[in-house]
C-alpha cells in the first residue's frame, strides 16, 4: 500500500534520513522504532508533506506522493495522530474531532463516524463539551487518533502514541489500535516501546540516525539482540550492566 524507496531529508546540516526504505502492506500493522532522533518522527512528516525530502520516492497505492501538499495527502487516505498530541486545549473535544474531518462533505457517514469513535474512546464521549486542554494526557492521547480518523483514513500514522501513557494506559491504547486494524485500517506504528508495538505489529523496522539498521516479523525482532544495541547506541558500552531481575 506504501512504498518508501531510498528517503532522504535534512535540516541543515543535518542528514535526519540518510535513505531508508521500507514497506506498509494494506490490512497490516508496521512499526518503526528507534531511539530519540533516528528519524522516525521526520519519516512521518516526509510522508505527510511536511517534511520536504531531497532525495527518494513515497508511492501510496501506486501514486507518488513526494512534492504533494498535505491536504492533497489527507484526502489521498492518510491521517497522522502527531507525536505530543497537538489538539487544540481551547476547543471542545467535539470541535477537535470535526476539524479531523475538515474536507468531507459526507454529513451522514461524518456522523456515523464520530458515533464509532464515541463507541471506540467512551471517556471522549463523556468529555464531548469539556475543552480539550483539561483533559488528561492519555485522554488528549485518545483524541489526537479519534481526530486523525475522522479523516477516513486507509492508512493511519500514528507517533508514539503510548509516550507518557500509564501501563494501563498503554495496553489500552494498543488494543484499540489492533481493533482499529482489524476494522481495515493499514497502521504505520511510530514506537519508542519496542515490546509493546511489536507484540502487535505483523512487521516491523529499526532505524538508527536515519538509517533502517534492522527489520523483521515481530516476534523475531523483539528476540534480536541487536535491537538492544540499535537503542541504546554508543551509550551501551558505556553504562554499567543492568541489575539481574
Ligand atoms: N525542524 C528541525 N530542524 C533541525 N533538525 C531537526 C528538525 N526536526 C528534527 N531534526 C533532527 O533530525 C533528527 C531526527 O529527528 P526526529 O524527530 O525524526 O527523531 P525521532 O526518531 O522522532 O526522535 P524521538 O524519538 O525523540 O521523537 C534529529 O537529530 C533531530 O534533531
Ligand atoms: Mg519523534
Amino acid at each position: 500500500m506504501l512504498e518508501v524507496l531510498n528517503l532522504k531529508v535534512s535540516y541543515g546540516a543535518i542528514k535526519a534520513l540518510d535513505g531508508i526504505s521500507f514497506g506498509v502492506p494494506r490490512g497490516r500493522i508496521v512499526a518503526l522504532l528507534g531511539a530519540n532522533g533516528s528519524g522516525k518522527t521526520t519519516t512521518l512528516r516526509a510522508i505527510t508533506g511536511l517534511a520536504a525530502p531531497e532525495g527518494g520516492r513515497i508511492v501510496f497505492e501506486g501514486r507518488e506522493l513526494k512534492g504533494r501538499p498535505t491536504h492533497e495527502i489527507i484526502r489521498a487516505g492518510i491521517a497522522l495522530a502527531p507525536e505530543g498530541r497537538r489538539i487544540f486545549a481551547n476547543l471542545t473535544v467535539y470541535d477537535n474531532l470535526l476539524l479531523g474531518a475538515y474536507f468531507r462533505r459526507d454529513q451522514p457517514a461524518l456522523e456515523r463516524d464520530l458515533g464509532l469513535i464515541y463507541d471506540t474512546f467512551p471517556r471522549l464521549a463523556e468529555r464531548r463539551t469539556q475543552a480539550a486542554g483539561t483533559l488528561s494526557g492519555g485522554e488528549q492521547q485518545m483524541l489526537a487518533v479519534g481526530r486523525a480518523l475522522m479523516s477516513q483514513p486507509r492508512l493511519l500514522l500514528l507517533d508514539e502514541p503510548s509516550l507518557g501513557l500509564a501501563p494501563l494506559l498503554v495496553k489500552e491504547v494498543f488494543h484499540i489500535i489492533t481493533r482499529l486494524n482489524q476494522r481495515g485500517v493499514t497502521i504505520l506504528l511510530v514506537e519508542q516501546n519496542a515490546a509493546a508495538a511489536l507484540k502487535i505489529a505483523h512487521y516491523g523496522y529499526v532505524l538508527e540516525t536515519g538509517r533502517v539498521v534492522l527489520e523483521g516479523m515481530g516476534a523475531e525482532l523483539l528476540a534480536n539482540p541487536q535491537l538492544q544495541q540499535a537503542y541504546l547506541g554508543d551509550e551501551a558500552e558505556a553504562s554499567p550492566p543492568p541489575l539481574p531481575s
